[in-house]
């Protein structure tokens, strides 16, 4: 199919015609008020044309059979895997050559972290940009990504890829055109000329790296005018400059990077830092309604360019506030799947590790209350470990502050009794410092431990049980690299200073990987536990993420449940305890999904940190 194709054309037509008003509407909210706004509208429209035209044929062919599916990232046979490409293969050849690897796993959605062209030297992990249209030289050519993606496609498996949307790399060509005064580049980020200008917006902003980069502004003296002073915009490190997206060439910008890479193969795009692109004076610059309208007219524009492409928003917010990164319906202000088709689900993550350190199920059950208002084309990202840190205080509105506290000192291993293998990192204002660490370490798994020691198998037991609760909620469960095996806290030595967030991002050990069908090694006893989880999961209906779980009432204290419905209800039930209990349940019969046979629903025991799913007839 060439772009001269008369369907290609047709099919086009239809889409500007569904989708360009959508689009139009928001942009003209956005940025009414820019000079020769009909020129620049057209401009956009022709964009997003030109590129649904180039968009190759295999990939128009992937759109079409995702639109008749649309609820295929949904299916409980989905799997993610989330891994820096030099940690985890060297190159992006090398993450080719392990796709049998992640296959063998159930893999199919493969998440490489940043990869582009980043700035030499610090980087945040490749998340300062230098350059949106090529890969990291480290990690591969640029030709490199079509042919992964081309490669996971066969696979059966989609490529989902962090678009820096929030901030370029100092080293960024706009960075450096502004830095060396051109003032159309000057204008792609926030500059303020006074200190007074910098205290009035601080006043009302949070912080994210309170401790090794305070602040959200950094004086850049090159960008100053007329002899006077010059601070430009940077929330995250003073290397990543905010991007001002209430100017529209930089909305254009990135609508352009997004369509290169559509075109490239990438099927999911994550949209870092997603709450933090619109700013106003006097508020958090989280989250504004304007960011909104940028995500959804990307949205809109996607839809017409590449309809089988998927945004997933990094929001890392209050959980009444990250169900709005969904969509809301423009007339009513309910919730609409217009903007983002997938988002974190961080407040369940947060809530689990909780429940795990202090036995108490009350704020993960709460959760999953508040975060049922979700749209049923929408859905969650669910895990348990990621590159970043365990936030605590995602959970401030639901509970108070002396026990975020403990819990994060109970994960630094500094509260008695405590298992935990982790380290304290950065606090905001008197908040809780969020907690470092591989999932492993967090639940006390020592390096070299074994089965048959009772450490290592609650260790063991306490990180099955994360997964197997995880892999039963609603969503897409995305496996963090290594967790597989158990893999434990990278080396101490090897960490750079000031950035404990590499406790978490070791190198993958590939004997411990090669021992992974050895039951009798740690890794081994937990990837072939996983392992029965996720096939076992492919084939139960009830885990289509489309409707939300639903917590169980009447559970006895030290038990998180909930409920997922659908043909075959399924209930998920894990004991936070080191006890066994046992519990009865509101059902004629039952079977373990699992262990496939039959269960006596009036006397059901939960052994000290177990989970189970059990398939229910009322
Ligand atoms: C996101 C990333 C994090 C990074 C930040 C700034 O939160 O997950 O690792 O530091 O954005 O880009």
């Amino acid at each position: 199919m060439t772009s001269s194709h008369p369907s290609r054309a047709t099919d086009l037509r239809a889409r500007l015609e569904r989708h360009w008003p959508t689009a139009e509407a928001l942009l003209r909210r956005l940025y009414g008020d820019a000079p020769a706004l009909g020129d620049w509208l057209a401009g956009v429209r022709d964009t997003v044309s030109q590129a649904a035209l180039d968009r190759p044929a295999a990939l128009a062919e992937r759109d079409a059979r995702r639109l008749v599916e649309p609820d295929w990232f949904q299916r409980p046979d989905q799997l993610g895997y989330c891994f820096y490409v030099d940690r985890f293969a060297g190159t992006l050849p090398g993450v080719q050559r392990r796709l049998g690897y992640l296959a063998d796993l159930g893999v199919t959605y493969l998440h490489p972290l940043p990869l582009l062209a980043m700035q030499p030297g610090d980087n945040d992990g490749g998340f300062a940009v230098a350059d949106y249209r090529s890969v990291e030289p480290r990690l591969g050519r640029t030709e490199d990504l079509a042919a992964l993606a081309e490669a996971a496609h066969a696979a059966g498996m989609s490529l989902c890829l962090d678009v820096v949307c929030n901030h370029t790399a100092r080293d960024h060509a706009w960075a450096r055109a502004a830095r060396s005064g051109d003032p159309h580049y000057r204008a792609y980020y926030h500059v303020l000329d006074s200190a007074d200008a910098v205290a009035t917006y601080e006043a009302t902003l949070g912080q994210v790296f309170p401790k090794t980069a305070p602040g959200n502004f950094t004086p850049e003296p090159s960008l100053a005018r007329d002899g006077g002073q010059a601070w430009v915009w940077t929330t995250f490190y003073p290397y990543q400059w905010d991007l001002n997206y209430a100017n529209p060439a930089v909305f254009q910008e990135m609508l352009e990077v997004l369509l290169h890479l559509a075109n490239q193969g990438v099927d999911i795009f994550r949209l870092d830092s997603t709450p933090f692109l619109w700013k106003a004076p006097g508020t958090s610059c989280r989250g504004l309604p304007q960011t909104h309208w940028v995500v959804r007219a990307w949205r809109a524009l996607l839809a017409i360019a590449a309809p089988g492409v998927l945004l997933k928003g990094e929001a890392i917010v209050d959980p009444d506030d990250v169900v709005s990164f969904f969509g809301r319906d423009e007339a009513s202000g309910l919730p609409a799947a217009n903007e983002c088709h997938l988002a974190y689900n961080n407040g369940m993550m947060t809530a689990l590790w909780l429940a795990q350190a202090t036995g108490d199920a009350d704020p993960a059950h709460a959760l999953l209350d508040r975060l049922a208002g979700r749209p049923r084309q929408a859905a969650w990202i669910t895990y348990v470990r990621c590159h970043d840190d365990i936030i605590w205080d995602a959970l401030a509105t639901l509970i108070p502050h002396e026990a975020l506290h403990r819990v994060s000192a109970f994960y630094a291993g500094a509260l008695p009794g405590s298992y935990a293998l982790g380290a304290a990192f950065q606090a905001d204002g008197g908040g809780a410092p969020s907690t470092n660490g591989m999932a492993a370490s967090l639940v006390g798994l020592r390096p070299g431990g074994r089965p048959g020691e009772p450490d290592t198998d609650a260790a063991l037991a306490r990180l099955l049980q994360l997964y197997q609760v995880t892999l039963a909620l609603d969503g897409l469960p995305v496996l963090y690299m290594g967790d597989e095996v158990a893999l434990t806290n990278a080396p101490l030595s090897s960490l750079p200073a000031g950035e404990g967030r590499w406790l978490h991002r070791p190198d993958m050990d590939w004997d411990r990987a090669a021992g992974r069908d050895d039951d009798a090694t740690a890794a081994g006893a937990f990837h072939t536990a996983l392992r029965r989880l996720i096939k076992a999961r492919a084939g139960l209906p009830a885990l289509h993420g489309a409707e939300p779980a639903q917590p169980l009432a009447g559970l006895p204290a030290g038990v998180l449940g909930f409920r997922r419905t659908g043909s075959r209800p399924l209930l998920c039930l894990a004991n936070l305890t080191g006890q066994t209990v046992t519990i009865s349940l509101p059902a004629a019969s039952g079977r373990d999904a699992v262990a496939e046979g039959p269960i006596d629903p009036a006397a059901l025991p939960l052994g000290p940190w177990q989970a189970r799913w059990i398939e229910v007839s009322a």
